[in-house]
C-alpha cells in the first residue's frame, strides 16, 4: 500500500526555471521522440501555410525538436526560451540538422523583440499557463501578438483542462535514467484552477520537482485572445486538423488584425 506523500512547501512561482533546468525534464515533461517531433513540426507548418522566407518564432522552443525542421523549410526560425539547458539541447540539435537556427535567451512573458517582427508565433507542448496570476498568463499571449506583422498567425498548443482534470489526482512512479526513482502526484485545485504536480524522492521522501500549471478553458482563452487583438481562426483537435469537439489537445489559431 501507498503512503500518502508528506506535507511539501507550496510550489513557488519559479518552478518552471528549477524544473526545466535539468536534463530530467525531458523524461519528467514526457517530451515525444524525435520522429514524431518532425511528424508534429510538418503538420503545424500544413495549420500554419509555412513558406520559406516567412519569419517563426517558436517560443518557448525548448530542445528546439520542431524549429530545426522550419529551418530546413528556408524559414528564418527564431527559437526563445528561459533555459541554458532547454538552449543548448536546441543548438545541439541544430547541429545534428546542420541547419541554422536563432536561439534567444529570455522570457515569453516579456519578449526581446521589436513590434512586427514575425510572419508566426507558435507557443506548442502544453507551454502556456506556467505564470503565477492570470495578467502574467494574459501577458505571453499579448506579447507575442506585439511581435506579430499585422496578419501574422499565432497558434497556441494547449490540453484540454477538462481531460486533464479528469487525469487527476494522480498518483505514480515514475524510474529516471540512474535508477533514481520517483513519485509523481498530480492533484487540481478547484479554488486557483492549477494542477499542481509534485516528483518526490522514492528514498528521502523529499519532493525533487514541481510543476504548477493554470488550466484555461477555452472561453477563457477566447477572451484572451481577444483581449490581445487576435482574431480566433480555428481550433483543432490535433495537429493534423481535425476541428476540436472534446479532444486531449487544444490548439487554437488566431490572426492578428
Ligand atoms: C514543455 S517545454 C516545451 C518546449 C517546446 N515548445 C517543445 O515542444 O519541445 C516548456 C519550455 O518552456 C520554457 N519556459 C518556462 N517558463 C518560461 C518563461 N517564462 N519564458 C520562456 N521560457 C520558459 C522551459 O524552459 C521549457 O523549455
Amino acid at each position: 500500500m501507498t503512503t500518502p506523500p508528506s506535507w511539501q512547501p507550496p510550489i513557488g512561482p519559479e518552478w518552471p526555471h528549477e524544473f526545466f533546468a535539468s536534463p530530467d525534464a525531458l523524461v519528467l515533461g514526457g517530451f515525444p521522440d524525435e520522429d514524431t517531433s518532425r511528424q508534429e513540426a510538418e503538420q503545424v507548418a500544413a495549420l500554419i501555410g509555412l513558406r520559406a522566407g516567412m519569419v517563426v518564432a517558436d517560443i518557448p522552443c525548448g530542445p528546439g525538436r520542431h524549429l530545426v525542421h522550419w529551418a530546413r523549410r528556408g524559414c528564418c526560425a527564431v527559437g526563445l526560451d528561459a533555459s541554458p539547458y532547454m538552449l543548448r539541447a536546441a543548438a545541439a540539435t541544430a547541429e545534428r540538422y546542420a541547419v541554422h537556427v536563432h536561439l534567444v535567451r529570455g522570457l515569453m512573458e516579456r519578449l526581446p523583440f521589436g513590434r512586427e517582427v514575425f510572419d508566426v508565433v507558435v507557443n506548442l507542448f502544453n507551454s502556456f499557463g506556467y505564470l503565477p496570476d492570470d495578467a502574467a498568463n494574459q501577458r505571453v499571449i499579448t506579447e507575442a501578438a506585439r511581435c506579430l506583422k499585422r496578419g501574422g498567425l499565432f497558434l497556441l498548443d494547449t490540453r484540454n483542462p477538462v481531460a486533464q482534470i479528469l487525469c487527476a489526482p494522480l498518483d505514480d512512479w515514475v524510474l529516471l535514467p540512474q535508477g533514481r526513482l520517483l513519485r509523481v502526484t498530480a492533484t487540481y485545485l478547484r479554488a486557483t484552477k492549477r494542477l499542481e504536480v509534485q516528483w518526490i524522492e522514492a528514498d528521502r521522501g523529499q519532493r525533487v520537482y514541481a510543476a504548477s500549471l493554470r488550466l484555461y478553458n477555452l472561453e477563457e482563452l477566447k477572451g484572451m485572445f481577444a483581449r490581445a487583438g487576435l482574431r480566433l481562426e480555428a481550433v483543432y483537435g490535433d495537429f493534423a486538423g481535425t476541428t476540436f469537439a472534446g479532444h486531449l489537445q487544444m490548439i487554437l489559431l488566431g490572426r492578428k488584425g
